[in-house]
């Protein structure tokens, strides 16, 4: 599973439809500050919340077997 931050943003949910096209399976980390639910891949799970929430990334680490993360919340 790959973590986009910010996948629901402008570069983040681009990268997350390419990713979803090449069948990866993609968990999105997006406050929604300045993203759109709607933006989201349909096929990516989206998780609200900071990527600063330590206790909320321990959460999602030992919850899903993640090879990558892309960091596009900015
Ligand atoms: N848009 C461009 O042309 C461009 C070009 C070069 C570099 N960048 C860089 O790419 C990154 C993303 O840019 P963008 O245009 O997609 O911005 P964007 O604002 O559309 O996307 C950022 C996403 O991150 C989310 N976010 C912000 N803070 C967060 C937090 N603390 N926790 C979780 N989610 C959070 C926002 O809700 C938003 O969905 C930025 O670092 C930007 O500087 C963008």
């Amino acid at each position: 599973m790959i973590l986009v931050t910010g996948g629901a943003g402008y570069i983040g949910s681009h990268i997350v439809r390419q990713l979803c096209r090449e069948d990866e399976e993609v968990l999105v980390l997006d406050n929604l500050s300045k993203g759109h639910r709607k933006a989201v891949d349909k096929k990516a799970k989206l998780i609200v919340g900071d990527f600063g929430d330590e206790n909320l990334l321990t959460e999602i680490f030992q919850k899903h077997d993640i090879k990558a993360v892309i960091h596009m919340a900015a």
